[in-house]
């Protein structure tokens, strides 16, 4: 047994002795000349002048040795639709997707982004991009068309790859309409836009601009296309996510330091080995799907098995019998979903033969007591939290039971992960916390490989957002607040930043208070996130109207209410509408002008913001009492 601590100090203390063993678990089809370039602080290169391929690694690599696999075990409890993809079989449609694309116009270095709900497309077209060195940028479908333009003229586009609907919980999600939106609305719009037609949307109009992938599939079914051969630091793909300012980031990630973290986190983190089934019930429209849908399985030979549809629906034993028709060993989701099923009749679990299951790795937002142990007890396996981000890409923090199978502790997902130098500093000295004592999750430099190299096509950006929190020296800020005990394990605390959790989804307030201030109707605006019991977080939005009378009565403001959660739906999407709008005559904020955000959070759960010596008015502060007890 390997202990954790020696494993850690040496990723630490070598980080180039470390990666270079690591690397081998990739093909390089030419072997790096320099494992790591820190020439350019904060900037980090892994593995330079090596060339090789995610999509060949992913897939063509298993032929030789396991091309009767199950590679993709596809469900759709939506449309009742199962499927089932050999690595073989996978390859072929891998193939076909990459001969349409490249028929389009697609080249290495463009940009395609992927505007798909679950089917097994969306990863056949992530992976077509990277057979061609394209850049990949999924966009998750629940974003509305005013985000989706954002994303493309951010991204620049050459071609768009979307389906004609998506479809959750018995509804059907019409895409064509958000799709003609966003490029009417976006500057760069993309000669076409390749459309998977699943049948699902009422007969669409034939906008001009859209390509049927079908016919072109037929066309290309033989088809064969090589890997590009890519420099490991080359983009892979840009995945679009929340921070401080209402405009969202493109985290950016390379290619063979992205494929190195993922292979050797299968096997240390994970415990995730070739033939393996494992079942991440996430969307691939956020960094969990990224990684542990799409590549960690695939590039560990395991099957993946994908799900279209809520954990709920016909009912909620519907993961449960998964486990057991598809023997399932590695299951992964966001607490929220586990909170959810806690809801269900227990007897809907205890019904499944789940004696394939060997461990649940919970991400994404906290994971509470109660939750972790009620579903440890019921499934009687280890659960495994663990704490990263979009920009990281893999965890950082977590009980690395490949390596040593540490004592859980309930409340923390666990110990730094190796290749992370994670420390809690001060937030303005950059001094180190003792042990007990509140700090920033920070991290040193470099950041191991698979982290995010840059901001796509902003460099300063990223070195201003997440290098710059402590002036002079060099911490990359997580931005989160976390507080470590004397045996090294950390418990995360909430963010540093505007940036809330609800039901496991990263989403900006300065976002949504954009979008509201956008309605007519409205003056200002504070959003803020507040404790859920159910979805960890959930956001309520603090509403000065224009019109005093317009939220007058309690018809009025009920109106004005679904307008503007209306208006957040159209600009954002309905994953960000807040869970209540109240109005109020005057907002919390500093004689500077700047909200106090964390003053109203406070007093919208009921307790006191504490001392606020720079407050305007204070009158402010029983306004959002009031209104929040009004509506109690
Ligand atoms: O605040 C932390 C929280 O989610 C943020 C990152 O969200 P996202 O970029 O969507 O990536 C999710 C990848 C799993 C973090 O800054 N977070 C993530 N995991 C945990 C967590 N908070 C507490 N416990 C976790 N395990």
């Amino acid at each position: 047994m390997r202990s954790y601590r020696e494993f850690h100090q040496q990723s630490i203390d070598d980080p180039e002795g470390f990666w270079r063993r690591e690397a081998a678990r990739i093909h390089w089809q030419t072997p790096f000349s320099e494992v790591l370039d820190r020439s350019n602080p904060p900037f980090a290169r892994w593995f330079v002048g090596g060339r090789t391929n995610l999509c060949h690694n992913a897939v063509d690599r298993h032929l030789a040795t396991r091309a009767q696999q199950d590679a993709l075990v596809y469900v759709s409890s939506e449309t009742g639709i199962e499927r089932r993809y050999t690595y073989e079989s996978l390859h072929a449609e891998v193939n076909r997707m990459a001969a349409v694309m490249r028929t389009l116009g697609v080249a290495r270095g463009d940009r395609v982004l992927i505007y798909l709900p679950m089917i097994p497309e969306a990863l056949f077209a992530m992976l077509a991009c990277a057979r061609l060195g394209a850049v990949h940028s999924v966009v998750f479908g629940g974003f509305a068309a005013p985000s989706l333009a954002a994303r493309i003229d951010d991204a620049r586009p050459a071609l768009i790859v979307a389906a004609d609907a998506g479809a959750r919980g018995g509804r059907v999600i019409d895409y064509t309409p958000l799709i003609d939106e966003a490029l009417a609305r976006a500057r760069h719009a993309p000669a076409q836009v390749l459309l998977i037609d699943r049948q699902l949307a009422p007969e669409r109009l034939g906008a001009p601009y859209l390509v049927d992938y079908e016919p072109l599939r037929e066309q290309h079914f033989d088809a064969r296309v090589p890997c590009e051969w890519l420099e490991s630091n080359e983009p892979s793909y840009i995945l679009y996510t929340s921070g401080t300012t209402g405009k969202p980031k493109g985290v950016q990630r390379d290619v063979g330091g992205y494929a190195v973290a993922l292979a050797a986190s299968m096997e240390y983190i994970y415990e995730g080995h070739a033939g393996d089934v494992m079942f991440t019930a996430s969307d691939v429209g956020w960094v969990v799907g990224h990684s542990y849908i799409v590549y960690a399985p695939l590039l560990a030979g395991m099957t993946t098995v994908m799900y279209e549809g809520t954990p709920v629906r016909p009912d909620g034993g519907i993961w449960w019998r998964l486990v057991e028709q598809y023997r399932i060993n590695l299951m992964f989701t966001a607490p929220t979903a586990i909170r959810v099923l806690k809801k269900q009749d227990p007897a809907l679990l205890r019904a499944a033969d789940l004696s394939s299951l060997r461990t649940l790795f919970l991400a994404g937002e906290p994971l509470d007591a109660p939750t972790a142990a009620w579903i440890g007890e019921a499934l009687g396996k280890p659960v495994v939290d663990n704490y990263w981000q979009t920009e990281t890409g893999w965890p950082m923090l977590a009980i690395q039971r490949g390596i040593e199978a540490l004592p859980q502790k309930l409340g923390s997902p666990g110990v730094p992960v190796y290749g992370y130098d994670l420390r809690l500093i001060d937030e303005h000295s950059g001094e180190p916390c003792a042990s007990g004592q509140k700090g920033v999750i920070a991290l040193g430099y470099p950041l191991p490989p698979g982290c995010m190299s840059t901001v796509w096509g902003d460099d300063a950006r990223f070195v201003d957002t997440y290098w710059r929190s402590v002036p002079g020296q060099q911490w990359y800020s997580t931005f989160d607040w976390g507080v470590q005990d004397e045996d090294g394990y950390v418990t995360i605390l909430g963010r540093t930043d505007d940036v809330i959790n609800v039901a496991g989804h990263r989403l900006g307030t300065r976002e949504i208070e954009e979008a509201l201030s956008g309605h007519a109707a409205v003056a200002e605006v504070a959003v803020v996130g507040v404790e859920d019991a159910l979805k960890g977080q959930a956001a309520l939005a603090f509403v000065v109207p224009r019109d005093a009378d317009a939220a007058a009565d309690a018809d009025a403001a009920a109106q004005l209410e679904a307008a503007l959660l209306a208006t957040v739906d159209r600009q954002l999407g309905a994953i960000a509408r807040p869970a209540r709008v109240y109005f109020v005559a005057l907002l919390p904020k500093t004689r500077s002008g700047k909200l106090l955000r964390r003053a109203i959070a406070a007093l919208a759960q009921g307790q006191e913001p504490g001392d606020l010596p720079t407050i305007e008015d204070p009158a402010a502060l029983q306004q959002i009492r009031d209104a929040v007890d009004a509506r109690v």
